[in-house]
């Protein structure tokens, strides 16, 4: 039997599923948007190689690895009724990792987010008439908390429904929450919310790109459209995906939600620009809160602007500025007591990844999969016949 994980062509899914496959050597059966399975196999190693080079990612492929060329929006994922069976005989836990971030379209928040996890769902649903799901863990995000202003929350405060959200993608996340605990009242559920995940603090790499260039950008400016002594609640990919596998495979967690963040030791805005500064042999950024209002306008008109750059920079500011500005962080004593690990000082690592990401002009430099292995299948030796 294996975990059925989706998601694993995503930045975190791809760190999820590397830690299943290579520290706990677990099956895994991923669901993947593509025609063919040459097409997801070249796509999941575009994921994978962060973690593990060509022949190592052939190795665990032929052995620990099945894909299934399936999209959360259609109905059992679009597969087959001999795959569908399949995965409801085969599946002994689920980890629901994909999701749409596209926070200015509700269209794809609405699919994905939601009619995506209701499709999860009932798979779930199928797995326990065939037998016990052993867990379904479902990745939400702190976002759900809405609209907040100067907290600190904890996970049972975060869903309050008279609490406004920032955008389609929150409040879709916040429903799917509501969602899986409606329908799977009968099966270990689990909630992970990270807060925003940001770099890994072992390696300046990453293949994510969107938040990194938005920080960028604000660390290139000498002057600061910011409260300086505002907490950013950012954690580590590696802490993260550790903390996701570390639970959902544990028989007894001792919560069912967690926040996985940094919590009170969240740094400041001026502790994360003094530290880009020092590395950069710059001088600090000066800080104009009073500005906040105008940038914030003027990001708003700029984002209208389609088709140039400076159009695309204010469309990734304006979804990320509210982020910025909340200081509010998420307290993470849940997961650092039952883990005994604990997130990485933003600061310690953020400047071999601000400079990984500038001298490849955020864009990760991919290897192409030796064509040898392209065609190279499994070799028999499926998930279900090892577990
Ligand atoms: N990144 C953060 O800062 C952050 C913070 C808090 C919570 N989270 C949560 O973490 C999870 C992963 O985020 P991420 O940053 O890794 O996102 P990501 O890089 O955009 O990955 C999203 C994944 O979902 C898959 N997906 C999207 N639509 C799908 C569909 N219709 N059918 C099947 N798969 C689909 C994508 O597949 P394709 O490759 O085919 O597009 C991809 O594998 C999400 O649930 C998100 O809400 C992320």
């Amino acid at each position: 039997m294996a975990i059925l994980v989706t998601g694993s062509t995503g930045y975190l899914g791809s760190y999820i599923v590397s830690e299943l496959l290579q520290n706990y050597h677990q099956n895994v059966l991923l669901l993947i948007r593509s025609q063919d399975q040459k097409t997801a196999k070249i796509k999941l190693w575009k994921a994978l190689q962060l973690h593990m080079d060509s022949s190592k990612f052939q190795q665990l492929f032929n052995t620990n690895i099945k894909i299934f060329l399936g999209d959360l929006t259609d109905q059992k994922f679009g597969l087959g009724t001999d795959e569908y069976q399949f995965l409801t005989k085969e599946v002994q836990s689920i980890l629901h990792v994909a999701a749409s971030l596209n926070r200015k379209s509700e269209k794809a928040c609405l699919n994905v987010n939601l009619r995506g996890t209701l499709e999860v769902a009932r798979l779930a649903r199928n797995i326990l008439k065939d037998h016990e799901l052993k867990r379904f863990s479902h990745v939400s995000t702190v976002a759900v908390a809405g609209v907040r202003q100067n907290k600190v929350i904890l996970e049972d405060e975060a869903i309050d429904w008279n609490i406004s959200d920032y955008d389609p993608y929150a409040r879709t996340k916040k429903f799917c929450e509501h969602l899986l605990r409606e329908l799977l009242p009968d099966i270990p559920l689990t909630i992970f919310r990270p807060s925003i995940v940001l770099g890994d603090s072992r390696q300046e790499k990453t293949t994510q790109f969107d938040m990194v260039q938005a920080f960028a950008f604000l660390a290139s400016l000498t002057m600061l459209p910011l409260r300086p002594e505002d907490r950013l609640d950012i954690v580590n990919v590696d802490f993260v995906s550790q903390a996701v596998t570390h639970i959902h495979q544990k028989k007894n967690p001792r919560f069912d939600t967690y926040n996985l963040s940094s919590g009170i030791k969240s740094q400041t805005c001026r502790q994360i620009t003094d530290a880009l500064s020092t590395f950069q042999n710059r001088h600090r950024p000066f800080y104009f809160p009073s500005l906040i209002k105008p940038v914030k306008t003027m990001v708003h008109l700029l984002a209208k602007k389609r088709n140039s750059s400076l159009g695309q920079l204010a469309r990734l500011l304006e979804v990320f500025l509210p982020y910025l500005l909340w200081n509010t962080v998420f307290d993470n004593s849940r997961i650092v007591q039952e883990t005994g690990m604990s997130p990485s000082r933003f600061t310690d690592y953020c400047y071999p990844l601000y400079k990984f990401a500038t001298q490849n002009n955020f864009q990760y430099p991919y290897q192409e999969l030796p064509t040898s292995l392209e065609e190279e299948s499994h070799d028999g030796s499926s998930p279900t016949t090892l577990g």
